[in-house]
Order: C-alpha cells, then structure tokens, then sequence
C-alpha cells in the first residue's frame, strides 16, 4: 500500500511530510497551524494547496514565528491571486500591494478597524482574502476579532431570511474612510470609488454557502422600498434602517467569533467573502504594526 502522505515538490530527496497540524480555536471558526512556514508555502505548491484547503474549512488560519522577509509575505499572498493597494492606507514603498496599519502616539483618534467589518466592500469586487503579519505589538491590547459570517446566516430566524432573500444593499468609503477627510477630498475619494451595490446575502464563490454580507460600511438597502417590505410611505426608512441595524449587528455574537492574541510575526490568513473582523482599540498609546497583503476577489452574487 502506498502513502497517501502529500511530497513537497521540486526538490529531489525532499523528505515526506505529513498533513499540516490545524488546531481549531472555536467551534465555529479559526484554526491555529503548526509548523509551517509561509516562506516554504510561498514556494510549494502542495503545502499551499493545503493551507488554502484548510482556510475554507476554518476561515482564518493562525501561524505563529513567521520571521519571514516582506518579499516572501508578498510571494505567498500572490499564490491566492493579484494584490490590491488601498486608497487611503499606504502601502510599503517596496512591497506594492502590503498595506502598513501602524499605530502610535500621534495616530490620529480615527481607527476604522474598531467596528465589525469586510475589507473593502465599497469595491465592485471586494477582496477574497488577506495575509495580515504583526510586526510590532503592545505589551497587552491590540487583538483582533474574527467572526463567521456563514453561521451568522445560518442562525437567522427564518422569517428575516425570507425578508433578507433578494434585497441588496449600497456600501460606501465615504461614509468611513473618507468621514474624518474635509469635504472637498471626501468628494474626490466618492468619485474615485463610488459606493458599490451587494447582494445582502452571498454565495461564497468556492464553498457554496450562504454568507449573511452586511457590515459597518453598509448605508443602506437599494430595493427594500417594496409592497412586501412597506405598508405606506411611512414604513420605509426605520423599517429598513431596523432590519439593516439588526442584521450588522449579527457579527457582536460571540458564539460565532474567535479572538486572536497578536505576537510579533504572528500572522492570519482569512476569507474575506464569509468573514468580518474587528482590531480591538484599546491599547493607544503604544504601538502596533500590522502589514497587511490584500488579494482581490470578485464580484459577490
Ligand atoms: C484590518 O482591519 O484589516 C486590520 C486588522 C488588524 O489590524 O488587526
């Protein structure tokens, strides 16, 4: 009987290796991984196919002692598919497509990261994922919470998934992003990136299920102004307004989250179409520096 066990490819003796260990943190989501290195997956096509098979299972993975360099975080993101820079955090000027999130003293009190949210879903095409490696962190503070937006629909009543089935909602850099910036730039990023419409429930793309895809930059429904919806006139905005409020919270559940307690060159891998997260703020005035690979996904249905 031959082994089953996966070989690393493109070296001649490499020794076998078995399966990647992946230690479930929740019942619900997140998965701590030992003894992998993202250099090695960045260059081995059977160890990335495994990684990748397990961040479907667990929607963000957890690797601790990633001293790797920033070329080789860049190289292992890319194995998902092309990187995005962002219109208002900078990216490492030799590592186009890795996102510097620093914080310190003279940060500014603005920190988008502290709410319940996807990457980028004011994009047509919000990102499929992010590698995110800490490269400085507090003593204490500073976590980052994870929450599984699939069991999050799932445990919809089933009345509001009936009400939710087709309605579609708008979501905009303006009203976070561009919110601290002074009027005439807060225009200019709307023009650049005008608010994109989404489905309120998803498909994921690869697993099929139903993801429940509101957040905190989602402003408002686009068609919920129907008979089935309102009575008279009257009904229409707190009617959606509640129902939009009750769904975004959704992701507070603790039952459907993992928290994660950052190191330096601890990283986390995540599936941006059935996942939202929250960076805990509670740790200003010392420093945290995160980097951040973006890869882009596609158009959610
Ligand atoms: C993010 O919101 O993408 C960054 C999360 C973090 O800094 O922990």
């Amino acid at each position: 009987m031959t082994s089953s066990a996966p070989t690393r490819t493109g070296a001649a003796c490499a020794p076998t290796r078995g399966p990647i260990q992946a230690e479930p943190l929740t019942c619900t989501i997140g998965a701590e991984l030992r003894g992998v290195s993202l250099a090695d997956a960045a260059r081995d096509h059977a160890l990335f196919a495994e990684i990748r098979a397990l961040l479907l299972k667990h929607r963000v993975l957890f690797l601790r002692d990633q001293d790797v360099t920033r070329a080789d975080h860049v190289a292992f993101a890319r194995r998902f598919g092309d990187l995005e820079d962002h219109p208002v955090a900078a990216s490492d000027p030799d590592h186009p497509g890795l996102v510097r999130i620093y914080k310190d003293l003279d940060s500014p009190p603005e920190h988008y990261e502290n709410a319940y949210h996807c990457d980028a879903t004011w994009r047509e095409a919000p990102p499929m994922g992010c590698v995110l490696r800490c490269i400085a962190t507090p003593e204490v503070g500073g976590d980052t919470i994870w929450v599984n937006m699939v069991e999050a629909y799932s445990r919809l009543p089933e009345h509001i998934k009936q009400q939710i089935a087709g309605l579609r909602a708008s979501h905009s850099i303006e009203a976070t992003f561009g919110a601290a910036l002074p009027i005439s730039k807060r225009r200019a990023l709307k023009i650049s990136y005008p608010d994109a419409e989404h489905p309120v429930v998803r498909t994921h793309p690869e697993t099929g299920e139903k993801v429940l895809f509101v957040n905190s930059t989602t402003t408002h429904f686009v068609n919920f102004h129907t008979p089935d919806n309102v009575r008279v006139g009257q009904d229409f905005a707190p009617g959606a307004s509640q129902l939009l409020s009750y769904l975004i919270s959704q992701a507070a559940i603790p039952e459907y989250q993992v928290r994660f307690r950052w190191r330096k060159n601890s990283v986390a891998i995540w599936d941006n179409r059935c996942t939202q997260h929250y960076a805990v703020q509670d740790y200003w005035p010392a420093v945290r520096k995160m980097e951040r690979a973006t890869i882009i996904g596609d158009q959610p249905c």
